[in-house]
């Protein structure tokens, strides 16, 4: 008998590659989708696709939702879970400051709907459960680098909301002796992360820059360090977590720390562009310091003949402050390595390196569906 996974946030990022992670080990997949007045299933699409070959499909999803219990007690019964893991949240953190009720409700009360739903049923020894906690609880960081036993002190209401669904996990976990674990996830990535966290913005950016859609790159605080890591391994993380014999909390983070600066740097030198950056605070801009014309041409496929020294292409828009910021996250993944086995495979170069390709691919995709050609992106100013 396959094991059964019940996934919420199955659209997100790490729902489509933790069911594909689990499909391919043999689990039968089911997925809580939102409905949505537009089509939302872009990163699951093919999982679909694959799985409609064969006689017995194993992938499914329902309509659901975290604020509605009545939707999270009748699926938990009916599919009968051997895992949850539960990643469906308001996810952004610039967001949850618009629209910090919401955020309560959906990533703290969410969490004890689904803890709540497998405690009625009766479930709590059949069915473990994985909790997406965040490195955004450490905050305001109290120590350097954040282990399991850092203090938090969240600066969101997403953290906030959070801070209370880690406890409630942890609380569910001593008070019914489930099998509840918080994974601790430092900021991971991927070519499907959501377009507006910084680095897809990034990435995107530069793909619309080189292929001249788009001007300007306009951003907010730069000296922001993150601990980035790539998505596909951290979703290993997640299902090894739920495999050990013993439930537990674990940091999954990669050791290292880069700042929103060295990552536009990086990306932008993926097309052969050097950026410089100079100026202070919202003067601060980015220009073109040097062009690898060659390098340029091999990524993109047109010549950078719109581009020259000089050429400002990075801004800052307080827009995109936030009232409270996490300056700095480097995550001590430890016992993580001691006791999953688990350590990054993927390094920030490689990581920037397949965002910015898929960017750049996505773009001319578009561009040639529009107008049946890719002639006219040599001549940019058309189409600037
Ligand atoms: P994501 O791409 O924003 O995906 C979030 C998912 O949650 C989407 O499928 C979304 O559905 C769904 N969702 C949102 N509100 C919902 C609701 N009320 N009911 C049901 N589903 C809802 O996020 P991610 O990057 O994959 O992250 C997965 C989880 O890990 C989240 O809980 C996030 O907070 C946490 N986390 C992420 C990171 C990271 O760096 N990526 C780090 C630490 C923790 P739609 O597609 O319909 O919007
Ligand atoms: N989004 C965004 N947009 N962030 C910007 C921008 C911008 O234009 N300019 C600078 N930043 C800075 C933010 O202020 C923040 O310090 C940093 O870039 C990273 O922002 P995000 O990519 O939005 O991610 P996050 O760190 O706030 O949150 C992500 O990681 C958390 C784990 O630490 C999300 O995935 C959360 O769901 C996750 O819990």
């Amino acid at each position: 008998m396959s094991k059964v996974a019940l996934i919420t946030g199955i659209t997100g990022q790490d729902g489509s590659y933790l069911a594909d992670l689990l499909l391919k080990r043999g689990y039968t997949v089911w997925g809580m989708k939102r409905r949505s007045s537009s089509f939302n299933t872009e990163r699951i699409d093919a999982l679909f696709a694959n799985d409609r070959q064969e006689e017995d499909p194993r992938f499914h999803y329902f309509y659901g939702d975290l604020t509605d219990s009545n939707n999270i007690i009748k699926y938990v019964q009916e599919i009968q879970p051997d895992e949850i893991y539960n990643l469906a949240a308001m996810s952004h953190v610039k967001v949850s400051f618009d629209t910090p009720e919401y955020t309560g409700n959906v990533d703290g009360l969410g969490t004890l709907r689904m803890l709540e739903a497998v405690r009625i049923l009766g479930l709590t020894e059949k069915t473990r459960i994985y909790q997406a906690s965040t490195s955004e609880l450490y905050g305001k960081v109290q120590e350097i680098p954040q282990s399991e036993t850092t203090p938090f002190y969240p600066r969101s209401p997403y953290g906030v909301a959070k801070l209370y669904a880690y406890w409630m996990t942890v609380n569910y976990r001593e008070a019914y002796n489930m099998f509840a674990c918080n994974g601790i996830l430092f900021n991971h990535e991927s070519p499907v992360r959501g377009e507006t966290f910084v680095t897809r913005k990034i990435t995107r950016a530069i793909a619309n820059i080189s292929l001249g859609f788009q001007s300007v790159l306009s951003l907010g605080n730069l000296d922001a360090k993150r601990d980035w890591g790539h998505a596909k391994d951290y979703v290993e993380a997640m299902y090894l977590m739920l495999q050990q014999d013993e439930p537990e909390d674990f940091v999954i983070a990669t050791g290292k720390t880069t700042s929103i600066r060295d990552f536009v740097r990086m990306a932008f030198s993926e097309v052969g562009i050097d950026i410089a950056f100079s100026g202070k605070g919202v003067e601060e801009i980015g220009q073109i310091d040097a062009i690898d014309r060659a390098k340029f041409e091999a990524a993109t496929g047109i010549e950078a003949n719109h581009l020259s020294i000089g050429q400002e292409l990075v801004k800052v828009d307080p827009f995109y402050f936030r009232p409270t910021e996490v300056e700095l996250l480097i995550g001590d993944p430890t016992k993580a390595k001691e006791k999953l086995g688990w350590v990054a495979k993927h390094t920030l170069p490689e990581l920037i390196s397949e965002m910015v390709a898929c960017d750049v691919e996505r773009v001319r995709k578009n561009h040639y569906l529009k107008t049946g050609g890719f002639a006219i992106l040599n001549n940019v100013e058309d189409v600037i």
